[in-house]
């Protein structure tokens, strides 16, 4: 896939209407429409500003949850437009219905440096189902189109990818900022590459690790997923976390790992208790020897020294999934480490991709310490895969 497509500094925007695919797709409280996390939506601001400033009438589109076509009040996008009508300071309406009259009306009716936002087009099915006439429609209201929503970068829906057929598309500064921190460190990374993956499941990362022991010089594996390396390897887990169909994948990536001189480092001590709670009782015991009574909660202080030094000699460092049940302050200390580590790199290009390990890097306070934190969730995880994202592949090429 390409990553340098054109974005909105490469065209005139002056005087036109600009169909804007923002992702405001953001954790909110359901009853009261509070939102927990705006890091989306202020990740949009300097398009929407830049846009604004240079005479354009703005046309804001998004999803919120799924909703599958039908009209529910948790889904609107009510909470995101008075979040945003804050931050941008300038009032935001929004239509009432989904390319109903309402919003025909309204995006007929808007003047240059006007900002809209549409009802979730999720309330619609024709948006997930990338219907041609619903696109066609949907791109009639404007004269370009530009995509600014990287969480949805994988997602082939009408105002994802759809409208692209209709309408010239470029690409706004998020998306940008995505494709030049992820993409250079797939084609182009500055080395050694330490790739750090964690999380529950072997099979969520599969492409992910199959893409990346291509590319990397040094992969880190820690997390759920690990004990499934263990056993793949011999070692004796106890009650931890076994995804027991890709016991034969892991002992493979293993091998494959060899073969292509990439170093796979792996825990050699595990923090293990015997349930799974917040305060349970914990022990140190190695990562290959846990106790048949026992799960694995964390990664353990030689560990953390382990993959400390290899992600000190890194040019780049990709990072995706936590290294323990980080939700629990007491299981948090190999994923605050990992964290630790990245942020105290000078010169090395720091990347963190995926929800959870979004969380955990924000739980740990070093996030401002990351060069880049990407706002997808899956989207970056089919992009670490090298899969061609269609929110991306649709977009004009520089
Ligand atoms: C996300 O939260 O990952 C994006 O907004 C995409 O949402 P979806 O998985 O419902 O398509």
């Amino acid at each position: 896939m390409n990553y340098d497509k054109k974005t909105i500094r490469d065209i005139d925007v002056s005087g036109k209407k600009i169909l804007l695919r923002c992702d405001f797709n953001v954790p909110h409280d359901k009853k009261t429409g509070v939102i927990h996390d705006d890091t989306r939506i202020v990740a949009t601001l300097p398009t929407i500003r830049y846009l604004l400033e240079h005479g354009a009438a703005v046309i804001l589109t998004s999803h919120m949850g799924r909703p599958h076509g039908v009209w529910k009040q948790e889904n609107s996008l009510f909470s995101a437009r008075d979040h945003l009508e804050k931050l941008l300071g300038i009032p935001v309406p929004m239509t009432t219905d989904v390319l109903g009259p309402d919003t025909k009306a309204k995006c007929a009716a808007l003047q240059p440096g006007q900002v809209l936002l549409i009802e979730n087009l999720r309330f619609r099915v024709e948006e997930e189902k990338n219907d041609p006439d619903f696109a066609k429609e949907l791109a009639s209201l404007a004269d370009i189109f530009v995509f600014d929503a990287f969480g949805c970068a994988h997602r082939a829906h009408a105002s994802t990818a759809g409208v692209a057929d209709y309408l010239p598309a470029v690409a706004g500064f998020l998306v940008e900022k995505e494709l030049a921190f992820m993409g250079k460190a797939l084609e182009a990374p500055q080395r050694p590459l330490v790739a750090i993956l964690g999380g529950a499941k072997v099979s969520d990362k599969i492409g992910v690790i199959n893409s990346l022991l291509q590319k990397a010089d040094t992969i880190i594996i820690g997390g759920g997923m690990a004990y499934t390396f263990q056993v793949a390897m011999g070692g004796k887990i106890g009650t931890s976390l076994l995804d027991e169909e890709h016991i034969d994948y892991a002992r493979d990536m293993i091998a494959k790992a060899k073969e292509l001189g990439v170093k796979l480092l792996l825990p050699v001590d595990t923090v293990v208790t015997k349930e799974f709670a917040a305060d349970a009782e914990s022990s140190l015991v190695p990562a290959k020897a846990i106790p048949d009574d026992r799960m694995g909660m964390d990664i353990g202080p030689e560990t953390i020294q382990l993959f400390s030094d290899a992600i000190r000699g890194a040019g780049t460092v990709i990072w995706n999934g936590p290294m323990g049940v980080f939700e629990f302050p007491a299981f948090a200390k190999g994923t605050n480490a990992v964290a630790e580590a990245l942020a105290g790199l000078e010169n090395a290009v720091t990347i963190v991709g995926g929800g959870d390990s979004v969380s955990a890097v924000e739980k740990t306070g070093f996030s401002s310490k990351i060069s880049h934190i990407s706002t997808g969730g899956g989207a970056s995880l089919e992009f670490l895969e090298g899969l061609v994202l269609p929110g991306i592949a649709c977009l004009a090429d520089r």
